[in-house]
């Protein structure tokens, strides 16, 4: 017996997982039971990957897992070979799906879904996701992929990618924070997305690729793009309160369509599940503040401090994961359109884990559709 139709499925239940729960009410996230703001920086974001895939940390002196990812960077050559032909226009999300299914050509065990080989592929992808947009980010400004198999973290290698140079300690920590705080978040919409794509049993590079496109909008990854460019937009703390005014005022009188346009709302504000600011902002925001200071781009900051403090006043929108995030990354130097890629180094380990618990018990995903059209009828004539 088909349900209800919910709009955007909200609160549907779509999927069991034993992954990653949700507060909405109280603003809490657990990964395997234990709550983001005790795992974000306490734990190496490698071993956050090792919870969310195998459902337990690995012993603090156990390398395994990290040495195993480790021993998978590297930018395979054909990708390379393709980011250098991409035009430097080329959107660093849409540079990295082209990668990801270019990838799944070269990949040994692209047509098994046997448990190893997607561990395998999971694990070459935690690597591949990192090193194609570094090089991307790289290339589309005219510098050479940095090369080598550089140790350290797989937050510092990440970073040593980008820059061509080994983070400092503090910096690769704030790294690895993001990357703990991104990766994995339930159902969101590019989560769903691969799930659907795994319950057909396509292979898993083609479910990532879902993701990433999925990924790419304002709704969902897309917002810390938004975010970045317009704090930079508003660039002056004192603008901030009248920037929100004229941006929610504009709304009134307007159609549903139109407000649901980006932009018609404030990026980083408002969340599906969530009915309060949740942990992930509130480290974040910490986090933003310090790095802000540090580096001299304490304005950018405060104008995202007086925006926020401008929407609590007049909505009661929760604050998302994608606001701070963008002055973190403003901190870290890294332009608006590059923010969703660094999400997308962090969530990969979500996405991976959430299709070795679909592959494991699957069954296809396949929902009604509420039919509102014309009633049956013949051909005129
Ligand atoms: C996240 C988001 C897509 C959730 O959407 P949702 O649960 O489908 O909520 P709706 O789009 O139905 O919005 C409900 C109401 O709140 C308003 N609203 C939601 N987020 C808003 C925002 N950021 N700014 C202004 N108004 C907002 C909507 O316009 C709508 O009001 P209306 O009925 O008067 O038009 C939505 O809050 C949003 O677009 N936020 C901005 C983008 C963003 O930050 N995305 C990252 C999410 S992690």
């Amino acid at each position: 017996m088909a349900t209800e139709w919910k709009s955007g499925l909200e609160d549907v239940i779509a999927a069991r997982s034993a992954i990653t729960a949700i507060d909405g009410a109280a603003g809490r996230l657990y990964y395997r039971g234990y709550e983001i703001g005790e795992l974000a920086g306490a734990v190496p974001f490698e071993a956050v990957t090792h919870l969310l895939w195998f459902g337990e940390l690995p012993a603090r002196s156990d390398t395994a897992f990290a040495d195993r990812l480790a021993a998978a960077r590297g930018l395979p050559a054909p990708v390379r070979e393709l980011l250098e032909r991409l035009p430097r226009t080329c959107h660093p999300l849409d540079a990295l799906r082209t990668a990801l299914s270019l990838a799944a050509a070269w990949d040994p065990d692209t047509r098994s879904n046997e448990p190893e080989a997607n561990l395998a592929k999971c694990v070459r992808l935690m690597s591949l996701v990192p090193e194609t947009v570094a090089a991307w980010q790289r290339l589309r400004t005219g510098q050479a992929p940095v090369q080598g198999q550089a140790g350290g973290s797989h937050a510092a290698r990440f970073l040593q990618l980008l820059t061509g140079r080994a983070p400092t300690a503090e910096v690769a920590r704030v790294m690895d924070v993001v990357l703990t705080l991104h990766a994995d978040h339930e159902l969101n919409a590019s989560t769903f997305a691969l799930r659907v794509a795994v319950a057909t049993l396509a292979d898993l590079h083609a479910a990532t690729v879902a993701a990433v496109s999925t990924l790419k909008g304002p709704r969902h990854g897309g917002a810390n793009e938004d975010v970045l460019a317009m704090l930079r937009e508003i660039g002056d703390p004192a603008r901030a309160e009248g920037f929100v005014a004229s941006r929610l005022d504009a709304r009134e009188g307007k159609s549903r369509r139109e407000r649901a346009d980006p932009r018609a709302r404030i990026p980083g504000f408002g969340h599906r599940v969530y009915r309060v600011d949740d942990a992930r902002a509130r480290v974040l925001k910490s986090m933003a503040k310090e790095m802000a200071d540090a580096t001299g781009r304490g304005r950018l900051f405060e104008v995202a401090e007086r925006l926020y403090d401008a929407m609590r006043a007049r909505t009661s929108l929760p604050v998302n994961v994608d606001f701070f995030s963008a002055v973190v990354y403003d901190a870290l130097d890294i332009p608006p359109d590059f923010c969703t890629s660094i999400f997308a180094v962090g969530r990969v380990a979500g996405w991976c884990g959430h299709a070795l618990e679909q592959f494991a018990d699957n069954r296809l995903i396949r929902p009604r559709a509420d039919y509102v059209g014309r009633p049956p009828r013949r051909l005129a004539g």
